[in-house]
């Protein structure tokens, strides 16, 4: 597979636990056709596990790829309900959402086994789209540098550059998630930042000007204009808004560049 460039604007779909897989075709079929074999940017379609193979018949030969929403940290084994690191890559994907804030609430996901999971997904050749993000009430205790700057930090410590580099992160504010309170370009801008100087210190000088970070939270084709205006933003994840293929493509065109 072509390894993609550094930095590239991005628009990931993440549509959690919603479409089943002849629902799902469907949709893909849909973004195909409304990006037209030449997408503004990179897009990475994530829908369930049970969809995988059956949106991956439907994007093969295009330009869009493939993401899963989660992997376990080891490769194979006793682990009920979980899958793998390579099971995603035998099923066509490059990506895997990784630390999701809907995860660490519901599975009790914790800094550590974020960082396992990142590794693992290194380990077998996708990029993990790390995501970070305070609460509502960490905000508004004026917590946000702490917690985003732990949260890095836990996730990048001793990695190399080139593998930090290999990795999406995405600044997904909790509060922002699937309420339609999206964060303002300029919340997003100064979190981004923090983000990157985290890694700055956590991986090396440098790495964190160079990283894709992504913003995530409410994202929707009348507001991701004003978010990829910003430097800093490389593109969003996208959640709720992803499910419908005309606003999905019209946020990957916006954050073309
Ligand atoms: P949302 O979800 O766009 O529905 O807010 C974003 C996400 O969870 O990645």
């Amino acid at each position: 597979m072509a390894p993609w460039p550094r930095r590239p604007r991005l628009v990931a779909g993440n549509w959690k636990m919603n479409r089943t897989a002849e629902e799902a075709v469907a949709l893909a079929r849909q973004i195909v056709e409304a990006v037209r074999g030449a997408p503004p940017c990179e897009v990475v379609l994530c829908p369930p596990y049970t969809a995988l193979e059956s949106v991956r018949a439907v994007v093969r030969g295009t330009p869009l790829r493939l993401g899963g929403q989660n992997l376990h940290p080891e490769p194979r084994g006793p682990h009920t309900g979980e899958i793998s690191g390579p099971m995603l890559v035998a099923l066509g994907c490059q990506f895997a959402i990784v630390g999701h804030s809907e995860r660490r609430r519901d599975m009790h996901e914790d800094d550590a086994l974020v960082a396992r999971k990142l590794r693992a997904a290194l380990r077998h050749g996708l990029a993990p789209i790390v995501c970070v993000g305070e609460t509502v009430e960490e905000r508004e205790q004026g917590h946000t540098p702490e917690v985003l700057a732990r949260q890095v930090a836990a996730a990048y410590t001793g990695l190399a550059s080139e593998d930090a580099l290999a990795t999406v992160l995405a600044y997904e504010p909790v509060w922002a998630i699937g309420t339609g309170r999206v964060a303002t370009p300029e919340q997003a801008e100064e979190a981004h930042r923090l983000v990157r100087d985290t890694l700055d210190r956590a991986v090396g000088a440098g790495v964190g000007a160079r990283a894709t970070v992504l913003y995530g939270g409410s994202v929707t084709a009348e507001n991701a204009a004003s978010l990829f205006a910003k430097d800093e933003v490389d593109g969003a994840l996208v959640g709720g808004a992803s499910l419908e293929a005309e606003g999905f493509v019209r946020i990957a065109a916006a954050a073309g560049r």
